[in-house]
């Protein structure tokens, strides 16, 4: 039977090691011969992601609501792409996803069920990762970034609303992996975890949040 490529998000805290993890994924992919395609989300270069860019660097302001419209929208631009390359095959993995947009507005207070509907029907990854870390410990790994969110408060209700999402899924779609550890053990569970959908998928692609 025919299949489709798998659609892997990883979602994860500031200071996770998301970005370096994500980077080691697609090189172990890579070196397995099985093409892959990485987006990140935001995706900053489009016309969408370069007003999220600049009220991420605090260079512009926005409504709640509206900056939570432009994150969605700024997955609605590439979701055909997506859907394309699942359809040849290619494994497609995502830096922060759907789920990020939900997480991020929800801990700034805006309704869960609000913050879910722009993303309805949006493509839905076969398998999310998401990478968990302490504030404590990032803390010890020097702490936040410049940008809006990058605050322990902000940290810890974003923390607390990955964790409500998490709870709506089962075992094998949803996989939170502690990342406080060291990178090898962390990229090994990542893999553990991918490695048997990376031959593709049978069955079509599902949809969010259903
Ligand atoms: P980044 O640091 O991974 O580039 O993400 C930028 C910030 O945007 C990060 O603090 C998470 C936040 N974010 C949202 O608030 N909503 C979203 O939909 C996404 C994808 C990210």
């Amino acid at each position: 039977m025919a299949t489709r490529g798998a659609f892997i998000a990883i979602e994860g805290l500031d200071r996770s090691g998301k970005t370096t993890q994500v980077a080691t994924l697609q090189a172990r992919l890579d070196s397995e011969g099985i093409p892959v395609k990485l987006f990140k989300f935001p995706d900053r270069g489009t016309a969408v992601g370069k007003m999220i860019d600049s009220y991420l660097r605090s260079q512009s302001e926005l409504d709640d609501h509206a900056i939570h419209l432009l994150f969605s929208a700024n997955r609605w631009e590439l979701a055909a792409a997506i859907e394309q390359l699942l359809a040849q095959g290619t494994t497609v993995v995502c830096d922060r996803y759907a789920f990020s947009g939900v997480a991020f507005s929800a801990a700034k207070g805006l309704p869960l069920e609000w913050c879910r509907a722009p993303d309805v029907a949006l493509p839905a990854p076969d398998l999310t990762l998401f990478l968990d870390i302490t504030p404590e410990k990032a803390r010890e790994r020097g702490g936040y970034g410049e940008e809006r969110y990058e605050k322990e408060e902000m940290q810890r209700q974003v923390r607390d609303v990955f964790r409500v999402i998490a709870s709506e899924f089962d075992d094998a779609t949803w996989v939170t992996i502690d990342a406080g550890r060291k990178q090898d053990a962390v990229a090994a569970d990542i893999w553990d975890c991918v490695h048997p959908l990376a031959n593709g998928i049978v069955g079509p692609v599902q949809r969010l949040w259903v």
